[in-house]
Formats: C-alpha cells, structure tokens, sequence
C-alpha cells in the first residue's frame, strides 16, 4: 500500500484555430448574431477561445496532452497503468474516449474509462485516481481533461456559444512515499440538472430533445460562487492546513468574475490566481489540467508548491483538490 500519489507530469494542448472575441463576433454578425469584444471580456474576462477543426475528436486533443504528460514525468506510454478521461464530448456514445485514446497510445491492457462531471470532471477523475493508487489498484495513471465543446455550443445563442473553447490538458499521477495530493472535497445535487445541460439523448437513429448545450448563465452564476469556497476550505479542513498555506488557486476557468469572487472569499491575492480563461475561454474538464501545465511550464507552479484545484459545473457537480505539487 502505498502512502501518497503525486502529480510527475503535465501536458496539454489546444487546437490551432484561434479566434478572438472580434473574430468570433464577425463570424456570429453573419448569422444575424450580435456580440462585442467588449460585452465578452466586462462579463467573462474571455477575449479568445481554440476550436478544433471539424474531423478533430476529444480523444486526438486529449492524446496530444497525454503524450505531453508522459513525457513530463519522464516515463513512456508503457508504463501507464490506468487511464481516466474526464469528458462531456466523447468522440462516440461508446466505447470511450479513454479506450480510444490508449490505442492511440499504442498501450494495451490496462483500465481506461471515462469520467463524466461536466466542468467538475478534472477533479473528480483525480479523486478517483488517487483513490486507485493508494488501493493499489494503480501505480502510473494517466488522467485528462479533454473536450470539444464546440460541438456543441448553439451558435445563434449569444448567451453561451461566446462562452467556450475546446482543448486537453492531462498528468501523470504516481504512487509516491511522500505527498501528493492531500484532501479533496466532492458533491453533487442532481436537482439542478435543468440550468446547464445537453438536453438530448440518442433513441432509435435519431436524437430526442437537443444535442446543444443549455444554460440558465444568472443561477448557474450564483450556485458557482456559493459552493466553491465552501468545497476549498472543506479540502484544507481535512489537510489540516489554512487559506494562508495555498501558493496557487488553480480554478475551473468559466468566468473571471466567479474566480475572482473564489479567491476573496478565500483572501487569496488575484497574484496566487492562475487564470487562463482569457485566451482559452470554457474548456469545461479540460481547464484546470491546461491551467495547471500553463502554470508549470511558464515556471510559476514550482516543486512544493501547494495548490487548490477547484471546479463546479454541470449536474450540478462541484469539488477541490489540494495537493502539494
Ligand atoms: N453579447 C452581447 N450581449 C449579450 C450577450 C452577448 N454574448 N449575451 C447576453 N447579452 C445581453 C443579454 O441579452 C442582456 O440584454 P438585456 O439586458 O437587453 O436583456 C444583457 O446582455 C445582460 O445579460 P445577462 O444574462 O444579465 O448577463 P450577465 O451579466 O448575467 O452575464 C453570463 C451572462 C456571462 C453568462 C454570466 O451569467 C455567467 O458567466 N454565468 C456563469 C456561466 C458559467 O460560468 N458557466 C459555466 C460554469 S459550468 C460549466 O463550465 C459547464
């Protein structure tokens, strides 16, 4: 049995095609669909978003950033022993994305599926992982968040098709004798399903409801910002630590506003806040794992750091990781 697991990798990528809140405001203006950049970035502090080329699925985006990972941490696909993708916009209703991906990997044999807990699902799929490897049912775990949300999004809706990005962004997680990921803090409350979702499903060769994403922005808004701090300062109360001891909040990247609101609860200084949501726009899973390997890999997330990972979306899901990097 082993004691701790550690993040010893990270990778992400994000798909070429970049588009400016001007450059997608052009193309929406076509369809009869007024936005400003100015709208876009007062409300959501998003001012550009990636959107993959059409034939482009979860699983290439995801298996980019896992190959990124791996290489982090130094290993070779090989030595994965467990694959977890956290996704909302799987390449196929199944088999998963996860077992797409590991073929792609060129690995074989070891567990791969899915997550699904909309934005909150980078956290969940740690949480199970971690909670895989101190059983020993795990050593080496591969973990990502990868999405195309673009798919999605219903692009004569001003209200959300702004809103979002695709991407992927992964880490390797090993069994480790020291820390690691400490605490985290998970929930769910299915009687908010209406205020975010794809209300759709595949029946009989069609699809019954709607395959386009949903959502009530005002309640989804308030229910953010009222459980965040509560999941964080649940995760610190079990790791016995502070507020004081977080070197880097590392949010779900929605909307700057909720973030900002996150941290102040939190009395965290904007400083210990990464934010990437302003050139990714909504990644849904896959922000924070892109948020954190941005954050390593531009040299502010350093060894011993400790981070609070938190997410809150769809379900409604939400929970926070701590971990000590
Ligand atoms: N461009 C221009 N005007 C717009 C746009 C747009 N893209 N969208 C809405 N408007 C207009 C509205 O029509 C409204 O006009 P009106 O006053 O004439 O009726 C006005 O702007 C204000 O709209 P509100 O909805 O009140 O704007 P609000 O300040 O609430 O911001 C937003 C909307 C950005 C969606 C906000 O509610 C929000 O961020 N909510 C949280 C969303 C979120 O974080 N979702 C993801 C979390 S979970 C997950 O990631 C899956």
């Amino acid at each position: 049995m082993t004691h701790y697991s550690r993040i010893t990798g990270t990778g992400s990528y994000l798909p070429p095609n970049r588009l400016t809140n001007a450059q997608l405001a052009a193309e929406l203006a076509v369809k009869g669909v007024e936005t400003s950049d100015e709208w876009i970035v007062e409300r959501t502090g998003i001012k550009a978003r990636h959107f993959a080329a059409p034939d482009v699925t979860s699983s290439d985006l995801g298996l980019e950033a896992a190959k990124r990972a791996i290489e982090a941490a130094g290993l070779q696909a090989a030595d994965i022993d467990l694959i977890i993708v956290a996704t909302s916009t799987p390449d196929m209703v199944f088999p998963s994305v996860a077992c797409i991906l590991q073929h792609k990997l060129g690995i074989a044999g070891c567990p791969a599926f899915d997550l699904q807990a909309v934005c909150s699902g980078f956290v969940y799929a740690l949480t199970v992982a971690d909670a895989m490897i101190k059983s020993g049912a795990a050593s080496k775990a591969l973990v990502i968040g990868a999405e195309v949300f673009s798919r999605i999004l219903d692009f004569s809706d001003r209200t959300t098709c702004v809103l979002f990005g695709d991407g992927a962004g992964a880490v390797v997680l090993e069994a480790s004798e020291t820390p690691g990921i400490l605490a985290s803090d998970l929930h769910a409350d299915g009687k908010h399903v209406g205020i975010l979702c794809v209300p759709g499903h595949v029946s009989g060769g069609q699809v019954l409801g709607s395959p386009l994403l949903t959502m009530d922005g005002k309640a989804v808004f308030k229910l953010a910002v009222g459980v965040l701090d509560s999941a964080a300062r649940a995760a610190l109360a079990k790791a016995n630590l502070h507020e004081t001891d977080i070197d880097w909040l590392i949010p779900h990247q929605a909307n700057l506003r909720i973030m900002h609101s996150t941290a102040k609860k939190l009395k965290l200084p904007l400083e210990k806040l990464i934010v990437t949501v302003d050139q990714h726009g909504n990644t849904s899973a896959a922000s924070i794992p892109l948020a954190l390997d941005e954050a390593v890999r531009s040299g502010k997330v350093k060894k011993g750091d400790i981070l609070m990972l938190e997410g809150v979306g769809g379900g409604f899901t939400w929970g926070a990781v701590l971990l000590k990097y």
